[in-house]
């Protein structure tokens, strides 16, 4: 590709330079465009704008590959953990055995959340939805850590990274335990991190309770696969709150906030609730007709992705990961793994959906497994925060240590009235 790009604007010839990554596609940096031409770009949903450098992970969409520092995510998620994915995603590298015993140790020992925090759950009517408690808790954490929000200081930004690492999961279980009326379990430093997800989500105080390892496995491998996803609505959200100096634990409530709806987060929950209405086989070629008329809106849950235009490889291993769970738990039949199964077989083999590149994401599987093991739709997009978190923060902290950082500030395309002059109430018709 040219070194440079070309543009004419009314008989100015104007020349960018074009930058060119480690892989992917060559960016053309209009950074001067403003001050040479007094023309901004108009791209509203950045579908052909970067809008930083980052080093952290690698999407090729069309060959459906994404790489965590370079590393692909099928190695990761079947050869790694979360902990390790914690750490490379964090510091760059995978860790050496004694950097991971530490790395664990200092996560372990963050878990617990103040204890005047238990007190602000009360404030919430038991049926609000997990998400709107997360967003007001991961916010609320910047009101209890005072000696971790100064981002100027590399160390403090580092306690704030392992607080939020550590804590996310304790938060999530508690709002869980606290919208099914259960008591709060209090995080075991004997367990690991997925494996005391579980026991904070599943267990009681009267009585013992077994982590099943397959079920942390396959939590573990749910997390990693939703650990960072390059520049997604949510991180972009998290880096531009950030972007004007906001503390860390505000920006992940930003990003938590970004990632509730439906068309990011949201879809592995609307997706199990599709499913349950679709309910048996039988429903699916009504349900396709539904999808492919445009004018009843409906579209196919975990289907469909802004980046991945072929199968999402996320949702491969998690496929697999599902018949694990299912033998681990005894199902001997599900039937809505069943029309999960038949749904995508029909919409893979049906010209609507190859033509528009439509492949099944990261979230048709997940709400299959998440259910089996216990876990109820709202929670969903909750254990989905808990898992970006490490990449929310591994980005913040990649964008606050960019020498040349300012803050965000995206312009428009303004076409509202010009000016015009106030008209006394009397006057208006
Ligand atoms: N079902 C039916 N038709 C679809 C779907 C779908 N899930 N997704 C896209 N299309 C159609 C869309 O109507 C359009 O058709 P046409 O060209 O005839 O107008 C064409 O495919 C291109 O779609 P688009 O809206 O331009 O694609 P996008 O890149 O803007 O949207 C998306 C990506 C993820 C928002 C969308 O595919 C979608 O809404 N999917 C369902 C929700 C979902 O599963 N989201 C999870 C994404 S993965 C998790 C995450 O990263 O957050």
């Amino acid at each position: 590709m040219a070194e440079a790009a070309k543009l004419s604007v009314e008989g100015k010839d104007l020349e960018f330079p074009v930058l060119k990554g480690t892989i992917g596609p060559d960016v053309v940096d209009i950074g001067k465009l403003y001050s040479q031409s007094g023309l901004f770009t108009f791209d509203p949903s950045f579908t052909s704008t970067a809008s930083c450098k980052s080093t952290i992970t690698y999407i090729d969409g069309d060959a459906g590959i994404l790489l965590y520092r370079g590393y692909p995510i099928e190695q990761l998620a079947m050869q790694g953990d979360f902990i390790e994915t914690c750490y490379l995603l964090y510091y760059g590298e995978l860790p050496t055995p004694t950097q991971r015993k530490k790395f664990q140790y200092d996560i372990t020992h963050h878990t617990m959340i103040h204890e005047q925090m238990v007190l602000f759950f009360r404030g919430f009517r038991r049926d609000a939805h997990p998400m709107a408690i997360m967003v007001a808790m991961v916010g609320a954490l910047s009101a209890f850590y005072h000696d971790s929000t100064d981002i100027a200081d590399p160390r403090q930004r580092e306690v704030a990274s392992h607080r939020m690492i550590a804590k996310l999961p304790t938060i999530a279980a508690m709002t869980y335990k606290y919208h099914i009326g259960q008591p709060f379990v209090y995080p075991r430093n004997d367990l690991s991190y997925a494996a005391n997800f579980l026991h904070m989500c599943f267990s009681v105080p009267c009585e013992e309770y077994k982590v099943n390892e397959v079920l942390a496995r396959a939590m573990d491998r749910i997390f990693t696969l939703h650990a960072d996803h390059e520049q997604n609505a949510s991180t972009s959200t998290v880096r531009l709150a950030g972007s004007s100096g906001a503390n860390p634990f505000a920006c992940i409530a930003a990003g938590i906030a970004c990632l509730w709806g439906p068309a990011h987060g949201g879809a592995n929950e609307a997706a199990l609730k599709m499913l349950e209405e679709i309910g048996t086989v039988d429903n699916i070629p009504a349900f396709i007709e539904k999808v492919k008329d445009k004018t009843s809106k409906i579209k196919l849950m975990g289907f469909g992705h802004r980046v991945y235009k072929n199968y999402d490889p996320r949702a491969k291993i998690l496929q697999a990961s599902a018949h694990e769970v299912f033998e681990a738990l005894g199902v001997k039949d599900d039937p809505l793994l069943d029309v999960a199964r038949e749904l995508e077989r029909v919409a893979l083999s049906d010209p609507y959906f190859i033509e528009r590149k439509l492949y099944p994401n990261v979230d048709f599987y997940s709400g299959i497994i998440l259910r089996a093991m216990g876990f109820p739709t709202s929670m969903f997009t909750v254990l989905f925060a808990l898992a970006r978190t490490v990449g929310w923060i591994s980005q913040w902290k990649e964008m606050i240590e960019d020498p040349g950082q300012k803050i965000g500030r995206p312009r428009q395309l303004y076409v509202g009235p010009t000016q015009r002059d106030y008209v006394k109430m009397e006057s208006r018709a």
